[in-house]
């Protein structure tokens, strides 16, 4: 018998890294990219992963994809399963580009698992599994992504578990820019923490004004001001970039897309590479966005629209 789950993606739409300090963000779910996972019992003596990255024995998982095998074999172990696995996982999501793939693969597997084995899933144990994996890959997560990808609305959150879902009708469209690079959360989150370490006095006021930003953006976003809200990004990533947590490239990105007529991009998620966002007022402008980005060596561009989220 089959089991099968679906888990989104989703975007910071501000607050990154300062909600890992207890300041607020915002985020929204990408309703439309979406991970698949399918459980089966396996025909191999063994539990076996078949994914884009990787094909073979659980035991067996290259390092990038060990925190998604310790959360296999956590549910292995918690639930009652008799029969070796063999575990499918398909997902519309790049990896490491700061859109919620490991916490919607994480998520799906949990969902899949607990089907397979007939028990309950409460949302409390969705949340607790997908943050397992995703302390393994990222080390200290806020635990925003496992909320937002669990989520069918925009989000405000602060950690650990303050939680409130918002409705956003803005009229303008989120040009999402995978630049290409994979970002690499861990490093950039270490890395901050160090530089907090050595210069409070700079990152500490840093860290709260991206907090007053995501107030401002709910703000922005609640009452349909689309250039407020690029003026917001602007901001927040003239801090990401003080917080060095952007890079050349994605500066580069940032300048061709205001010159295409963005009203403002910032970094989304943990950065060094990954996607950038930048927000247009409409079809026209999005486009003209994408193509810029694409001719600045950008690798893949979605547009979300912002209405009736
Ligand atoms: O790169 P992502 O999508 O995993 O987002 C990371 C967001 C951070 O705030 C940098 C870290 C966190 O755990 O919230």
């Amino acid at each position: 018998m089959n089991f099968t789950s679906e888990t989104h993606g989703k975007i910071i739409l501000m607050g990154e890294h300062a909600v890992v300090y207890g300041q607020p963000a915002i985020t929204i779910p990408l309703l439309n990219l979406n991970t698949q996972v399918e459980v089966q019992p396996s025909l191999q003596a063994a539990d076996y992963l078949d994914s884009t990255y990787y094909c073979g024995p659980l035991a067996q998982v290259p390092p990038s994809l060990e925190g998604m095998a310790a959360l296999i074999n956590l549910l292995i172990k918690d639930l009652p399963i008799e029969s070796h696995l063999k575990i499918k996982v398909l997902s519309d999501l790049p990896i490491e580009r700061g859109m919620g793939s490991s916490a919607a693969t994480g998520s799906a597997i949990c969902k899949a698992l607990f089907a397979f084995a007939n028990t309950h899933l409460t949302y409390e144990d969705l949340l607790h599994y997908t943050n397992f994996s995703e302390k393994i890959i990222h080390g200290t997560p806020s635990g925003v992504d496992a909320v937002t990808v669990n989520a069918s609305q925009p989000i405000y959150y602060i950690r650990p578990d303050r939680i409130s879902t918002f409705n956003m009708n803005l009229q303008g469209i989120l040009v999402i820019i995978d630049s290409g690079m994979r970002g690499n959360t861990g490093a950039a989150v270490h890395d901050l923490r160090i530089l907090k370490q050595h210069r409070p006095q700079l990152v500490e006021p840093l860290l709260q004004e991206l907090g007053s930003l995501s107030q401002q953006t709910k703000q922005a976003v609640s009452s349909n001001q689309l250039p407020r809200l690029g003026q917001l990004f602007q901001r927040a990533q003239q801090i990401l970039q003080t917080l060095q947590v952007s890079n050349h490239q994605l500066d580069i990105l940032c300048q061709r897309t205001q010159a295409a007529g963005s009203l403002g991009t910032k970094i989304t998620g943990g950065g060094r590479g990954g996607c950038l966002i930048s927000l247009a007022a409409d079809q026209t402008t999005a486009q003209h966005i994408k193509t810029a980005a694409l001719s600045a060596g950008a690798q893949q561009v979605w547009l979300q629209p912002l209405t009736n989220y």
